[in-house]
């Protein structure tokens, strides 16, 4: 089942796992397949002692870091690097619906010991390259970025200490462009998928990519997948391997709060909706009373990134601060995609890449029959 891209990244499997867990990144690492680990709302001394853990307990496997640098900047490049700043922008009219929302369902303030600040960092220009410079001091094999290619100096920095780079798109029209900026892995990812996400489905949108890039990069697959069927498929479609992200929220190793992953295990494949509430950009999220109170007509229009991530950051932080506390309110929401439907038991992240290699192994073969 090893592609090229598995010899080139010194994988077994053609797995690889997005996640905010370094659990789960070091027990995909250590299946064979690549734990990326994302780190978007991660303060800087919390990255560093992720990154020693991992590098503790990976046993020199191959890992990655998934960063969110953002390639356009309200006020130009670099123009508004402060979140104090940024905070300034964010109109009345919208603060009063989020604080409205909060008081309506009852949501406790965090304790004063919990600060949203350094996650809203992370979303400008240098404290995304302060964690990729960090991520740059360990032995990584791979640096993701969520949204565009990173900047030419980073994609350098990261080619010269043999460090592939991987960017995620949902238009066959991106995947030239990313392939030109010097981008390795193209992570074609459907509409699906968790998080941000385009219009096109995982199945055309694959094959429409990997005749874009032809042989000037690697096509991962990622939306919906979450079994060895799905992965046999991806190979078929001519993906060197499959991006996953939702299914590892519900992993046993996954710091997702009880609450939440008792919700996400009854959602089915409808429960989902491709919504800007979360950062202003179309993500899909799990539907519930955040998204319905955003779709809403009466209520103001989702602000463009980073804006309404800064305006909705402290509220999802109170959320799932509460949610950790046991708390199941209405409002509590994920990024996830449509597989949630089938995200219906929590099981240790080694099981669920076994169990999806199992079955791959089995299609593949089966399909050898034919
Ligand atoms: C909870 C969650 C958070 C995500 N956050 C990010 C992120 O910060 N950066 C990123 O590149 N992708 C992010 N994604 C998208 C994943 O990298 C991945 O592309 C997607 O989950 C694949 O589709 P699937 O959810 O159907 O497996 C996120 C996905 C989920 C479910």
């Amino acid at each position: 089942m090893q592609t090229e891209l598995c010899h080139r990244l010194g994988l077994t499997i053609p797995l690889f796992a997005f996640t905010r867990s370094r659990e789960v990144v070091v027990a995909v690492s250590r299946a064979g397949g690549m734990g990326v680990l994302g780190v978007i709302a991660t303060d800087t001394e919390t990255l560093s002692a992720d990154l020693d853990w991992i590098d503790a307990n990976i046993d020199g496997k191959p890992y990655g870091v998934d960063v969110v640098i953002p390639a356009k900047h309200i006020g130009g490049a670099g123009g508004m690097g402060n979140p104090d700043d940024l905070q300034k922008m964010l109109p009345e009219a919208h603060r009063d619906f989020v604080n409205g929302l909060l008081e309506r369902y009852d949501v406790p303030p965090l304790p004063a010991e919990v600060t949203t600040h350094e996650a809203l960092k992370a979303w400008t220009d240098a404290a995304s390259r302060e964690q990729v410079e960090l991520a740059l001091r360990h032995p990584i094999k791979l640096i993701a970025n969520a949204l565009g290619p990173p900047p030419a100096d980073i994609i350098e920095r990261c080619h010269n200490q043999g460090v592939l780079v991987a960017a995620l798109i949902g238009s066959g029209r991106h995947a030239t462009k990313q392939v030109a900026a010097g981008v390795d892995i193209i992570v074609a990812q459907g509409t699906e998928a968790g998080g941000h996400c385009g219009e096109i489905s995982t199945f055309v949108l694959v094959p429409e990519v990997v005749d874009a890039v032809g042989d000037n990069g690697a096509v991962l697959a990622a939306g919906g997948i979450g079994s060895g069927r799905q992965m046999a498929a991806a190979l078929a479609l001519g993906a060197q391997g499959v991006w996953t992200g939702s299914i590892w929220l519900t992993a046993a190793e996954s710091d997702t709060a009880q609450v939440l992953k008792e919700k996400l295990l009854t959602a089915g494949s409808r429960d989902t909706i491709r919504s800007r509430a979360i950062s202003g950009k179309p993500a899909r999220q799990l539907k519930t009373a955040w998204s319905e109170a955003w779709e809403s007509t009466e209520t103001p229009d989702a602000l463009p990134m980073p804006l309404q991530f800064m305006l909705t950051a402290e509220a999802v932080a109170r959320l799932h601060h509460s949610a950790h506390q046991g708390v199941d309110n209405p409002l509590l929401t994920s990024p996830v995609g449509q597989i949630v439907g089938r995200m219906n038991e929590i099981r240790p992240a080694a099981e669920i890449v076994a169990e999806m290699v199992a079955e791959c192994e089995a299609t593949l073969a089966r399909l050898g029959k034919l």
